[in-house]
């Protein structure tokens, strides 16, 4: 029996790599503990999207070359986005000696064998696949709530939008067949779960890599039939995909959640052919027009890169325009960031950095002005919350997520985790709403 110890970089794909880690891990009788300190398995589980994530790790990695000197035994391995990147694997294996076992995003599954491997031969294993092979299903996820699940419906991404590494790290887009996610959602529901978010780098183009056709709105309607399931959320859409039949979807299934993540990116059409995003500014707009006339309750939020190559201040002053047009609910925002592989790294007109970050400061300026307007709407309104927790300051309140996914702080205790409960909203902040639950 070992007690592990995992660190998760990056996004909710990586968080679900990581419970299916854990879940083999516990599934064999290893432990999990809280502290790395008492670990003797640690897996550092990285994110190679932005150059910040890469340089963390290897932050990390120094940090563990001095634990394992008071702790010789332990093992640490790393897998992940990263570790698909051949400088990566070679930059770990020249001065990182002190890692144990290195693997990749497309074969988690084989981590138990590794492991043995390693144990057995007390050397170091390295195991990463170039490309994907079929989808390995019914590993055992270690979910994080009772309540509410993440569902990886599709793995990889064939978009290659000229910034991202994630095609070069996840491989070519494969989807899951529709009864195996069906049979894995109706297994969490009847457990108790009452939400999932279903994953994917672009969830709109669903089953265009199945034998047996099949659609996205399809699989969520057919997943609204689940029974004691309460609310289905998903991630990401690719606004060149989002069809009418998704939009007539989220309008008609209640337990269809009214919010839509559309990275847009940039506001500037330039930018946007650069970026290979496949639609214009115009197209986007007009996308999120029908989504608002269609769901009028809709929340949308968006991913915005500043700073990509060739960026003038007119292209940014667009996207400044397209936030104000958008009225988005929230935005993640991003400096660009070089990738090696990608089609934009090559590129010599880089914006310089001061200019990049005085954009952002701009951005961030409007963003936050439009989300506190956004969450002004709230007001006085009555919305289900669905109760994630105590609140981190806060042991006398509680927060949970609206189905629009606004944060909601209110007075509360331990018993309302995980319960769907009726809220009133009181106050209005940038990121988050106060209120007071009702009878
Ligand atoms: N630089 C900055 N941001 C990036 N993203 C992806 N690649 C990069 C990059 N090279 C952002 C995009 C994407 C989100 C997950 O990360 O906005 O939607
Ligand atoms: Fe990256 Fe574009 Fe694929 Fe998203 S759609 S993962 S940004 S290549």
């Amino acid at each position: 029996m070992m007690k592990f110890k995992i660190t998760t970089y990056g996004c909710q794909m990586n968080e679900n790599d990581s419970e299916k880690i854990s879940g083999m891990l516990k599934n064999l009788g290893h432990l999990p503990v809280v502290d790395e300190k008492e670990a003797d398995l640690v897996i550092l589980n990285t994110c190679s999207v932005r150059e910040n994530a890469n340089d963390k790790f290897f932050g990390h990695l120094g940090y563990f070359k001095r634990l394992k000197e008071t702790n010789p035994k332990m093992v640490l391995c790393v897998c992940g986005c990263m570790m698909q990147q051949e400088s990566v694997i070679m930059e770990v294996k020249s001065r990182h000696r002190h890692v144990d076992i290195i693997f990749g995003t497309h074969n988690i599954h084989e981590f138990p064998q590794l492991l043995d491997q390693h144990l057995e031969k007390e050397e170091m294993i390295v195991d990463v696949w170039k490309d994907g092979a079929d989808i390995v299903e019914n590993l055992p996820v270690d979910h994080r709530y009772p309540f509410k699940a993440y569902v990886s419906i599709m793995h990889g991404c064939n978009n290659f939008c000229s910034y991202c590494i994630v095609p070069y790290t996840r491989g070519r887009e494969r989807s899951r067949k529709m009864e195996s996610i069906i049979l894995e959602v109706e297994a969490l529901a009847a457990n108790g779960c009452k939400e999932v978010t279903l994953l994917g780098q672009n969830v709109n183009s669903y089953g265009d890599s199945l034998e047996e056709p099949a659609t996205f709105s399809e699989l969520l309607t057919r997943l609204a039939n689940v029974e004691g399931l309460e609310r289905i959320r998903f991630m990401t859409s690719h606004p060149k995909d989002l069809s009418d039949d998704l939009i007539r979807v989220i309008a008609e299934e209640k337990k269809v959640c009214n919010h839509v993540h559309l990275p847009v990116q940039s506001g500037s059409s330039k930018v946007l052919r650069e970026m290979n995003r496949k639609y214009t500014k115009e197209q986007y707009l007009q996308l999120v027009e029908k989504i608002r006339k269609e769901v009028p309750e809709v929340a949308i939020t968006t991913d915005i890169i500043i700073g990509f190559p060739g960026e003038t201040e007119d292209d940014f002053e667009e996207t400044l325009d397209l936030m104000r047009l958008c009225s988005f609910d929230l935005a993640f925002t991003f400096l660009y960031s070089t990738r090696e592989l990608t089609p934009a790294s090559q590129r010599e007109d880089q914006v310089p950095d001061d200019i990049k970050h005085q954009r952002m400061d701009r951005l961030l300026e409007v963003h936050h002005e439009i989300s506190r307007a956004q969450n002004e709407k709230y007001l006085g309104k009555i919305v289900e919350v669905l109760v994630e927790g105590l609140s981190k300051n806060n042991p006398d309140r509680v927060s949970g997520r609206t189905e629009t996914a606004k944060l909601v702080n209110f007075p509360g205790d331990e018993s309302m985790v995980g319960q769907i409960v009726k809220v009133k909203i009181t106050d209005a902040k940038t990121f988050s709403l106060d209120g007071t639950i009702i009878e």
